[in-house]
């Protein structure tokens, strides 16, 4: 198993591509499914979760092939893959493949809107809770689809088809808002989504399904509105940039010090997670391309934050913010509110020197003035890569281990990395 091993203690210093979203990328190859015309998709990033989910939607019919640059590294250098799923050969998930990446259920939407049936395996992923599908299953049912529970599968049938209503959502899910706004698309009718995320990626998604012929207003506001359409047709579409990584990227230059450009990204992604870098003392500026990100001498300041759905603080930051606040000035409480178990980096930090108390869903991280490199253990996406930050400034040499968690989504971490002046290396065995 891959590890990437980093010297810490160099400041960060140039530009750093920002590559397209996993978290679009992904829904948006599912919404292939919709039609057996080619949806085309540029700046897809290079990672095992699209590898993956290729090979997902392979297994259901869907066709692809791959133009468009691999390995410059500069943004926008993604590659532009195109998918069809002229016939669907299996409307079944099986558990072997979705227990390997959760997003994959979400193939459920679109299968059951136009095969009107679909047998999908319950997911697993990562393990960063209990991660239910409640929501999936209440929104399917309000559309119209039968669903039952057996051995281990979702078994969903919509005869005649899924038919448009109002569903609210009892709590905000990204994933549930994307596959009801994609089945919805092939409803009779009209459905009102209330309570909807509001997140970048659904946005994105929206955008795409109605390039392809889709009737949907009020994506990015909490209530979405959609008028169903008997068919739709291929389209061409840009996968917005990653604000995760570009976030992750700010972290590293604010834990560091130093000055980066972020290339290709936008700021109006992650406005509350700049105002967090902001208050610990981190200068951020829009360039033409993107951003800046600058901390030269001064220390960081304790911020507190609280993870919330869109336009909140993301939960896939709090890990990263959590790395940099082991060296604020002072004492930061950072609160979860999405996921339930979404802290197993603290030990790990710990093993760095970081001085973290839990309690309940809240972390009281007292900035230490120094962190000292250790082996340590990568236990999710979003984790792996709080450990690298750490590392980045850790005394000596930290070895982060299992490092496949961080190939699943960030695309080419050490070389962007390496290239601004880190000293850091993946070492294959
Ligand atoms: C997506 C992102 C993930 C991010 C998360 C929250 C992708 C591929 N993944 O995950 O990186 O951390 O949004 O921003 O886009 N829930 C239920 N019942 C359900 C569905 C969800 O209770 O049927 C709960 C979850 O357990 C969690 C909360 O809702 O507590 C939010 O989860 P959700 O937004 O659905 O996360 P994902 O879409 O899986």
């Amino acid at each position: 198993m891959d590890r990437i091993r980093i010297r810490g203690g160099n400041a960060l210093n140039g530009t750093i591509p920002i590559s397209g979203a996993k978290n679009a990328a992904l829904p948006l190859m599912i919404a292939s499914l919709l039609t057996d015309d080619t949806l085309t998709l540029e700046n897809v990033p290079h990672l095992a979760d699209v590898e993956q989910l290729i090979r997902i939607l392979g297994n259901h019919g869907v066709d692809y092939t791959v133009s468009g640059k691999r390995l410059a590294l500069s943004a926008g250098s993604g590659r532009t893959i195109h998918f069809t799923a002229r016939t669907i050969v299996d409307t079944t998930a099986p558990y072997e493949l979705v227990s390997k990446m959760r997003a994959s259920f979400w193939v459920i939407g679109p299968l059951l809107a136009r095969m009107h049936k679909a047998r999908v395996s319950l997911p697993g992923g990562c393990a960063i809770g209990t991660r239910p599908v409640d929501l999936f299953i209440d929104g399917l049912r309000a559309l119209g689809a039968t669903i039952d529970i057996d051995a281990g599968y979702i078994v969903a049938e919509a005869k005649g088809g899924l038919v448009g209503n109002r569903f609210t959502f009892p709590k905000v899910s990204v994933g549930a808002t994307h596959v009801l706004m994609m089945a919805a698309s092939l409803a009779k009718g009209q459905t009102v989504l209330e309570n909807a995320a509001r997140e970048p990626e659904v946005v994105d998604l929206a955008k795409c399904l109605n390039a392809m012929g889709a009737r949907i207003t009020g994506a990015g506001t909490p209530t979405i509105t959609i008028e169903g359409v008997t068919a739709l047709s291929g389209a061409r579409h840009r996968v917005l940039p990653d604000r995760i990584e570009t976030g992750t990227y700010a972290m590293a230059v604010a834990m560091t010090g130093g000055d980066v450009v972020l290339e290709g990204t936008r700021s109006d992604l992650l406005q509350t997670a700049l105002t967090a870098l902001g208050d610990a003392g981190v200068e951020i500026t829009d360039t033409e391309d993107g951003m800046r990100v600058v901390r030269n001498g001064g220390g960081i300041r304790p911020v507190d934050v609280v993870t919330d759905p869109f336009p909140g603080f993301p939960t896939d930051l709090q890990a990263q913010f959590m790395a940099l606040m082991t060296r604020s000035d002072g004492v930061s409480h950072i609160t979860e509110t999405i996921f339930e178990n979404r802290f197993m980096h603290v030990q790990e930090l710990a093993r760095l020197g970081a001085k973290i108390t839990l309690s309940g869903q809240m972390a009281r991280v007292e900035g230490v003035p120094r962190l000292v490199g250790a082996p340590v253990m990568a236990t999710d996406l979003r984790a792996s890569v709080s450990l690298v930050i750490a590392g980045l400034v850790a005394d000596g040499e930290t070895t982060v281990n299992r490092v496949y968690h961080l190939d699943r989504g960030f695309e080419r971490l050490e070389e962007k990395l390496g290239r601004c002046g880190a000293e850091i290396e993946r070492i294959s065995s």
